[in-house]
Order: C-alpha cells, then sequence, then structure tokens
C-alpha cells in the first residue's frame, strides 16, 4: 500500500493539480497522409474561434469564453494567439503567459482542442523566446491531447528561413511531446504551403498553415487559393487552416458567406 501511495503521489506531481480534465472529442489527434485524424485514423475536421492578440484583446482569455465557444457556437477547439511584440510575450512574459494558461487550461476542462500560437506577423520569429515557451508548454501540458502548437502564425520570409526556424523550435517541443499535431506557418504570411513535397520538415504529425482572407489587400480569389490548396494536398503536403474570414477587414466590402458554407 505504501509503495503505492507514493507511485500515485509522484505521478500526480507532474500535472497541474487543479485541472479537472475532460478528454477532447477525438482523442490523441494525428496527421495521416494529408488528412487530420482522430485517434483512430478517421479523418476529422475541427471548428472553433481564433481569439485576437493576447495582450490587446485580454479580456477573451478566461474559460467562461470558453464555455460560450463550446455550448453555444459549437465549437470544438480554440486558439490563444500568443503576442510578442507591442506588450506581448517577448516585452511581458508572465502576464501574457498567464492569459495564454487561462484558455490553455480552460480548454482542457472543458475537452476542446487549443492552439497554441506563437502569433506575429513579421520577418523575425523570436526565436530564443520562442524556444522557452514552447519547451516550458510542452513540458507543461504536452501530455494532454488537447495541445495543437502553432510555431510562427504569419511568417513574412522565404521557406528555407521558416524550416532553420522549425527545425531549431520542433526538437524542443518533441523531446517533451511526441505526439501532439505541430502546425507550420508558411511563406508570404501564411500564404500556404507552396514549397515542393521535398521540402517537407521532417517530423511527425505537421501540417502547414493556410490562411484564406479573400480580396484583403488584393489578395488571391477563392479560386486561387482552392487550386493552391489542391495541389498542394495532391503532393502529400497536410494543410491546416488556423485563419479564415468571410471577406476582406475592411467594414466596406462584402462578405462571402457562402464560400464558407462547410
Ligand atoms: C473515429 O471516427 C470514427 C468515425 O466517426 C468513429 O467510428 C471512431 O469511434 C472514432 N474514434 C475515436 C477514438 O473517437
Ligand atoms: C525585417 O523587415 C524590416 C522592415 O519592416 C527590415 O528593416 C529588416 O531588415 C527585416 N529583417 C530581416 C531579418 O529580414
Ligand atoms: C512556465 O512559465 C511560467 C510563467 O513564466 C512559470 O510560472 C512556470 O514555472 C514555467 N514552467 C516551466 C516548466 O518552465
Ligand atoms: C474599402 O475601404 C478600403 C480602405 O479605406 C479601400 O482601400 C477599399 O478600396 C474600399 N473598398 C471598396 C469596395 O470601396
Amino acid at each position: 500500500m505504501r509503495g503505492k501511495f507514493f507511485y500515485f503521489l509522484f505521478f500526480f506531481c507532474n500535472i497541474p493539480i487543479h485541472l479537472a480534465v475532460v478528454n477532447p472529442p477525438y482523442g490523441q489527434l494525428q496527421v495521416q497522409g494529408t488528412y487530420l485524424t482522430n485517434s483512430s485514423g478517421i479523418p476529422i475536421q475541427l471548428q472553433g474561434i481564433s481569439l485576437y492578440f493576447s495582450m490587446w484583446q485580454p479580456q477573451y482569455y478566461n474559460q467562461n469564453v470558453l464555455v460560450s465557444l463550446k455550448n453555444q457556437w459549437n465549437s470544438n477547439v480554440v486558439r490563444a494567439a500568443m503576442g510578442l511584440t507591442n506588450g506581448g510575450y517577448v516585452d511581458n512574459p508572465e502576464y501574457n503567459y498567464g492569459l495564454v494558461k487561462a484558455v490553455i487550461e480552460g480548454a482542457i476542462n472543458l475537452g476542446m482542442y487549443v492552439i497554441v500560437d506563437w502569433h506575429i506577423t513579421y520577418n523575425v520569429s523570436y526565436t530564443p523566446q520562442a524556444i522557452t515557451f514552447f519547451s516550458n508548454i510542452s513540458k507543461t501540458y504536452g501530455s494532454y491531447p488537447h495541445i495543437i502548437y502553432e510555431i510562427w502564425n504569419e511568417p513574412t520570409v522565404t521557406w528555407d528561413v521558416i524550416v532553420n526556424y522549425a527545425n531549431q523550435v520542433i526538437p524542443v517541443i518533441r523531446a517533451n511531446d511526441p505526439n501532439n499535431i505541430i502546425v507550420v506557418g508558411t511563406a508570404d504570411g501564411s500564404g500556404g504551403p507552396w514549397f515542393p513535397p521535398s521540402q517537407k520538415l521532417n517530423y511527425n504529425n505537421i501540417m502547414y498553415t493556410l490562411h484564406i482572407y479573400p480580396d484583403v489587400f488584393g489578395g488571391g480569389s477563392q479560386e486561387q487559393v482552392r487550386t493552391k490548396a489542391t495541389t498542394a494536398m495532391s503532393n502529400g503536403i497536410p494543410i491546416f487552416v488556423t485563419e479564415y474570414g468571410t471577406g476582406s477587414v475592411w467594414p466596406n466590402e462584402t462578405l462571402e458567406v457562402d464560400e464558407m458554407a462547410p
């Protein structure tokens, strides 16, 4: 009995003890071919909301918001967008870590997936901070199947620069978390994975970001985006759309709601 008692004490000390864990709906996610699948390898779709930059809309970084997203919006995933500069994690790590932590733990408590997103649109990745952050997150939460890592929201650099970054950050995550999905941003602000298949990253359970905002800043039409996505998938490159909009960022332009219907 005594031996067992110490065993359990040791086990529980390794996980945040205040979490009331509810399993996420599809169990341990995997990538099979170009598909995101449930734990038995059947393709699934996640649907949910991306929060805005942590430091700019902190009022949404709490479990009450996730309760609404799950119960009233039928979401099974939420994206915690860790802002970096302008008062974000690079400037104010403890504050922003606390915000993202509230969303991660809320998702674990409620049985939702959570995308932990290094949310910067830029040519600089803040690699040393990313390594510290993702090492911490994967150590603390990597044993939960709820976690999805997104290591660079919208890189504005070429694919070889992204690969160099990914090869520094992904091994740090994989050292603590061998399985959860890692989503890697793509060139042109996650304009899509348009690199040749030979330049895929050599790790398991990796997907590549495509962000879809039709008509924004002279961006591609829906048809162009669809063609690019289909081409990437036929090249064996798995895509994860971690953001989409129903139209422009400007309120004066038409919403393309029909295009977004499932
Ligand atoms: C995966 O999806 C299939 C099809 O919906 C379902 O039959 C199976 O139970 C699912 N597996 C898990 C572990 O959820
Ligand atoms: C990033 O872009 C800025 C302009 O916004 C430029 O001054 C800087 O040299 C670029 N840095 C890198 C690493 O490309
Ligand atoms: C992760 O970072 C938070 C906030 O800085 C800190 O409280 C916690 O101890 C860190 N955990 C690990 C495993 O480094
Ligand atoms: C909407 O507003 C933006 C910003 O002012 C402008 O660039 C764009 O041309 C406008 N679009 C239409 C359809 O008027």
